[in-house]
């Protein structure tokens, strides 16, 4: 008998990948390329080359011992030592080897960091619409997940929102940028806004709340006028939660890093727990090829203009005929406004034309619908008319 806990996940299981299953049922009765499948986040832009040589000549040139062994349960020093440089380089920061944790993914980071901070009941701020994934990494250590409305439109932080809902319990803010499912960024303005204000709320309750920046999608911007902040300059106590599942298109293979800073309250006790966690929660270390590769790839990009073209095309067409949405300026999704209420209704109706999205209350955020755009151009193209059709039912 599995546990109550379980039962109860087991109940409310992740609509997304519910959804990707559907696709794959539907695409075995009307043929995979008439279902159009927005569900999931799983990039269509091939990793880059340099990832397959990297592999090929790591396996040639490597003694197997040393890349198919264990290591540190916090990854390989010299890997470490190289993703810290490379973030000096691009941040002017002086991190070391000792500022890294390799993870299994930017999932196994955050819940080797709420491993490492959570104490049963404390509280884990989130800004809706949110990664509903969310939910499941801060209840696996007892805490409880707080929701955070942003200002509806621009999809912001409201500032004064988060400042209400902080308590002595608070133990971490989550911030996701570029974000999913809105791609909104989050400029230096609202980056520096929560910072001040945390720095602020931690003073005066004598407590220490964490900034936990979740960036899997921290490359995939759409301009180059756009910057992302980097969270390590403007708080001390943040984690920066970082994957190349998007970034190189590597989401199979589990391979990400958290980052901290040197002025890190209780430094020593965080790095040497984050490394503990890493070990108990049974990924032991992040997958030590993949590891080695990355070392490899550090300035490797996949071409962000394959999904620029997809989000121009489909939310050129989706706002022509009537639907509402922030255009995204990262990630690869677009959360769309539904034209009625009930967003599971709006999305059962949607799988009438082989379209498949993903209703917003999955990100805390009903009345909405989320399209992940990381799909082919041309299945978009094929799509557009599927979409037109959806809004003339309800206009009707
Ligand atoms: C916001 C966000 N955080 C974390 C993750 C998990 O990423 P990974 O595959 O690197 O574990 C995802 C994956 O879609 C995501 O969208």
């Amino acid at each position: 008998m599995i546990s109550e806990k379980m039962k109860k996940s087991v109940s409310g299981s992740s609509v997304i990948r519910a959804m990707f299953e559907e696709g794959t049922k539907l695409s075995k009765i009307y043929g995979a390329e008439n279902v159009f499948d927005f569900s999931i986040g799983n990039p269509n832009v091939e990793p880059p080359a340099s990832i397959k040589k990297a592999i090929i000549d790591i396996v040639n040139e490597e003694n197997p011992n040393k890349v198919h062994g264990y290591m540190n349960n916090s990854g390989y020093e010299d890997v470490r030592e190289a993703i810290a440089q490379n973030i000096n380089k691009k941040h002017g920061l002086d991190l070391t080897f000792k500022n890294i944790v390799m993870t299994v993914g930017a999932a196994g980071g955050l819940n080797v960091i709420f491993k490492t901070i959570l104490n049963p009941e404390d509280e884990v701020i989130t800004f809706s619409p949110f990664f509903g994934e969310y939910r499941g990494y801060v209840d696996n250590f007892g805490g409880k997940l707080v929701i955070v409305p942003t200002h509806m439109g621009t999809f912001e932080p409201d500032l004064a929102a988060l400042e209400a809902a902080i308590t002595p319990k608070t133990k971490a803010v989550i911030v996701n940028n570029p974000n999913n499912p809105t791609g909104v960024v989050y400029k230096e303005a609202v980056i520096k806004g929560i910072a001040d204000l945390l720095t602020r709320k931690s003073e005066e309750l004598g407590t220490c709340i964490y900034i936990v920046s979740d960036e899997p999608y921290r490359e995939l911007v759409y301009d180059e006028h756009i910057k992302v902040p980097y969270m390590l300059k403007y708080y001390k106590n943040a984690f920066i939660g970082y994957s190349y599942s998007k970034s190189l298109s590597l989401p199979g293979e589990r391979i990400g890093y958290i980052a901290f800073s040197n002025d890190m309250d209780d430094f020593e006790d965080v790095a040497q727990g984050l490394g503990i966690a890493t070990r108990i929660l049974g990924y032991v270390n992040a997958p030590s090829l993949m590891q080695r590769v990355i070392a490899r790839c550090l300035d490797s990009e996949v071409d962000v203009s394959i999904y620029k073209k997809n989000r121009d095309l489909l939310y050129n067409h989706l706002t022509s005929i009537g639907f509402e949405c922030a255009k995204p300026e990262g990630a690869f999704y677009l959360f769309v406004k539904a034209l009625i209420p009930d967003d599971t209704a709006f999305a059962a109706a949607a799988k009438k034309y082989n379209l498949l999205v993903v209703p917003g209350s999955a990100f805390g955020c009903p009345g909405y619908f989320r399209l992940a755009y990381c799909t082919s151009f041309e299945k978009i193209e094929k799509s557009l008319a599927a979409f037109t059709k959806l809004a003339e039912e309800f206009k009707k």
